[in-house]
């Protein structure tokens, strides 16, 4: 039989890559590429099919991750906990994806990934999978008593990587794990899981400086949207993963986006880790405040209710479900005024809101303003407000308050 494998070219899945035939699998490596850093792709690929895979692929899915995961997620002003800005997360279901359009191609009737089964990725990888493809036979290793016992630890695959002539690349052991695309790096487990350390100084981040490194002055960027989507830096027409690399850049030096948490995983144990993403916090940012400008009040009131969810089922890997379709359309049919242009003051780790404009802007300074004038008519108020407190006054009658 035949296997597709979400390969990264790293020692786990190089190890499995071996195992799998092991088991008796012709397998086919798939490296979905997602900006994570990798000094040599061709050199991976390469070395998936000398270690006998029988074909091996390089799918660039960064604009994809960036247009039809990352950004709805952003639309929905989705955070995990109120805080995560789910960047490993929200890149999961599209793993899957691609690793089956391969499988079907090939005719391979299982998929097989490198997640561990304490974690949230192997639910990602699997629920994505069962939806997309209802019969295709999930291989994950780590679930697998009999492969734990013979890969202990690392000592072993790396023996088993010498024997099986498997090079691997005598990388120094970093004292956490990480996980890295364009949208963000997690930073989990070894020396972090001590909550009471101070993550921001143990980890070496990968995309800007911190927030004491970053100039001395307030750096000005303005991000165009498009229906809720962001379209430009500086005036400049960008693609989806332009967005996000630029912004990455340009807040990365400024310090914005690192956070520290502990979360709850849907495996139930909480878990310590620390993120960076100054691109996607940018964005955030910027979205939030032309939303501010242009959307309806108990529109925007019913989307704050529900982003939480969209946060959850995102976490939880839940994206290729009737729910979701359904919160999808929501957003993208809610977005559609969220038009124009906010500039922002990064500074230090801090992200400010300078300026927005808007061609569909409901903010009216005339009925705002303390001043008279405009369309509103303070009597209006009067009748309102009798009206609003009625069941007050009645409660308050029947049932008099102690003050
Ligand atoms: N805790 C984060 C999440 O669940 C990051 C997971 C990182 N995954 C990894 N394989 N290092 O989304
Ligand atoms: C893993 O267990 O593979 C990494 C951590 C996670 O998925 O939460």
């Amino acid at each position: 039989p035949s296997c597709v494998l979400a390969y990264s070219g790293g020692l786990d899945t190089s190890v499995i890559l071996g195992w799998l035939q092991d088991e008796g699998y012709d397998v086919h490596a798939v490296y979905v590429d997602l900006g994570q850093p990798c000094e040599d792709r061709k050199a991976i690929m390469q070395k998936a099919t000398d270690n006998g895979a029988v074909s091996s692929r390089l799918i660039d899915a960064r604009e994809e991750l960036c247009r039809d995961f990352a950004f709805p997620v952003l639309q929905w002003q989705a955070k995990y906990e109120g805080i995560y800005l789910l960047g490993t997360s929200i890149a999961r279901p599209l793993i899957s994806k691609v690793c089956l359009q391969v499988a079907r191609e090939v005719g391979a009737v299982a998929y097989a990934h490198g997640a561990t089964g304490k974690g949230n990725d192997q639910c990602r990888f699997q629920l994505a999978a069962e939806a997309l493809d209802p019969n295709v036979k999930i291989i994950a290793p780590w679930r697998i008593e009999e492969f734990r016992n013979r890969f202990p630890g690392r000592t072993e695959m790396i023996d088993y990587c010498d024997v099986k002539k498997i090079p691997v690349k005598a990388s120094i052991e970093k004292p956490y794990s990480s996980d890295e695309n364009c949208l963000h790096i997690s930073y989990e487990a070894g020396k972090l899981e001590e909550v009471e350390v101070n993550g921001l100084e143990i980890v070496d981040f990968g995309m800007g400086v911190s927030p004491q490194e970053a100039p001395d002055k307030v750096e000005e960027v303005t991000i165009g949207f498009e229906s809720g989507v962001p379209v430009s830096i500086d005036g400049k027409a960008k693609s989806p993963l332009e967005m996000v690399e630029g912004l990455n850049e340009i807040a990365g030096r400024n310090g914005v986006g690192r956070i520290d948490i502990v979360e709850n995983r849907f495996v139930g144990m909480k878990s310590r880790g620390v993120y960076e993403s100054p691109g996607m916090t940018a964005l955030y940012a910027a979205h939030l405040s032309l939303e501010q400008l242009t959307l309806d009040r108990d529109l925007v009131h019913l989307r704050d209710q529900l982003a939480p969810v969209v946060a959850e089922m995102v976490y939880y890997g839940f994206w290729y479900v009737p729910k979701m379709d359904a919160l999808l359309a929501f957003i993208k049919e809610a977005q559609q005024p969220v038009t124009g242009e906010v500039t922002l003051g990064l500074y230090k780790g801090n992200v400010m809101i300078h300026s927005r404009t808007s061609p569909n802007s409901l903010y009216d300074a005339e009925i705002a303003s303390m001043e008279g004038g405009g369309s509103y008519d303070q009597t209006d108020a009067e009748g309102f407000l009798r009206i609003m407190g009625l069941p007050s006054r009645v409660a308050g009658t029947v049932q008099p308050r102690e003050y």
